[in-house]
């Protein structure tokens, strides 16, 4: 099996992981979840939102999050943009890049920045150009490019045209979003086929989210094909907590446990990255699936146990 030496892990979890906890976390516990990640060698991190509050309650306080992080040189931190507004609040808080993000299909597409995918793709217009030229990295996700939740299956010719029309843009990257965690390995390596045609490998990076239990076998097609950059959320934190049974993102313990074993190196400290996902799950107040973690934890309680019985 031919894989990369390196892998990127792209933390998510602060993000895409806590948008989804009904319990409010409150900033502090942000801030040393960020910094823990940190000090595992997490590199790349997508730290907040800069939307409306209104329809992502949890990451309304963006820019305290933002200004309040330590940001060691090194480190690349970016955060979601919807619009000009978000951009330009992301830009005062200090971020040096942002995200932004549309659906392959249109129903998600409208019940998540309700708009249609075209109007969508005319506000970007209005992100990235100014963004490109303040300096800052723009990344770009696509979403529901191997299942929708309203619509199903979605055709790879939308997700063909809307990564070549964001390339064309600007973004150095598209992460390729399974939003509802559905996509299978025979899948990931049919669309990723079609877009390694067109576009070189590391101007992509995949985004699976874990609901079936198919994220690291699709992480693995992906890696053959040489994709090089992964997303993942520590602890595998994030799920609808309005939907039942919903998984949130890969696991990033589980992720950096196979590649290491594997031999792949990621620069993380898989020891360290456990015990952020501790904390994580100390603030969100319930347990997180990853199965890394799931084991470590066991371990050390029982090494504990044997401690305490002499
Ligand atoms: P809208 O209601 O159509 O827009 O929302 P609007 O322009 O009418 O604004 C509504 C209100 O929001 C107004 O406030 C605006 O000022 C305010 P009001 O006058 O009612 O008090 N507003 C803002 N406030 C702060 N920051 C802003 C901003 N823009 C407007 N930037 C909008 C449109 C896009 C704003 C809204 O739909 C929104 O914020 N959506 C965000 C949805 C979201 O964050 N979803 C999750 C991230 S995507 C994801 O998770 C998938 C991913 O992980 C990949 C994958 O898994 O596939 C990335
Ligand atoms: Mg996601």
């Amino acid at each position: 099996m031919k894989l990369p030496e390196r892998v990127t892990v792209y933390e998510v979890g602060p993000r895409d992981g806590l948008q989804n906890e009904a319990r409010q976390v409150p900033t502090a516990d942000k801030l040393r979840f960020i910094d823990a990640l940190i000090d595992a060698g997490l590199r790349h991190l997508e730290i907040t939102s800069f939307v409306s509050p209104k329809w992502i309650p949890q990451l309304a306080d963006s820019v305290e999050v933002a200004r309040g992080v330590r940001r060691p040189a090194g480190v690349r931190m970016s955060a979601l943009v919807p619009n000009r507004r978000g951009l330009d609040n992301a830009v005062a808080a200090g971020m040096k890049e942002v995200a932004v993000f549309l659906s392959a299909s249109e129903t998600h597409n409208k019940q998540n920045v309700n708009k249609t995918i075209d109007d969508t793709l005319t506000a970007f217009e209005e992100v990235v150009p100014p963004a490109l030229a303040l300096g800052l990295q723009v990344r770009a996700y696509v979403s529901t490019v191997f299942g929708c939740p309203y619509e199903g299956d979605v055709a790879p010719s939308a997700v063909l045209h809307l990564s070549a029309r964001l390339l064309e843009m600007g973004v150095y990257q598209i992460s390729l979003g399974d939003t509802i965690g559905v996509a299978n390995p025979r899948q990931v390596e049919d669309v990723l086929g079609q877009l390694l045609a067109r576009h070189p490998a590391d101007r992509l990076a995949v985004h699976f989210h874990d609901t079936q239990g198919t994220a690291l076998a699709n992480c693995l097609v992906s890696m053959t094909m040489g994709i090089t950059t992964i997303d993942s959320s520590a602890g595998g934190l994030g799920g609808c907590p309005y939907a039942p049974g919903a998984a949130g993102n890969l696991a990033t313990d589980d992720l950096v446990a196979m590649l290491h074993a594997m031999g792949i190196e990621t620069g993380i400290d898989l020891d360290k990255l456990v015990e952020a996902s501790r904390l994580a799950a100390s603030f969100v107040g319930h347990d997180l699936p990853s199965k890394y973690l799931k084991a470590h934890l066991g371990k050390q309680a029982r090494a504990r146990r044997r401690a305490e019985q002499g």
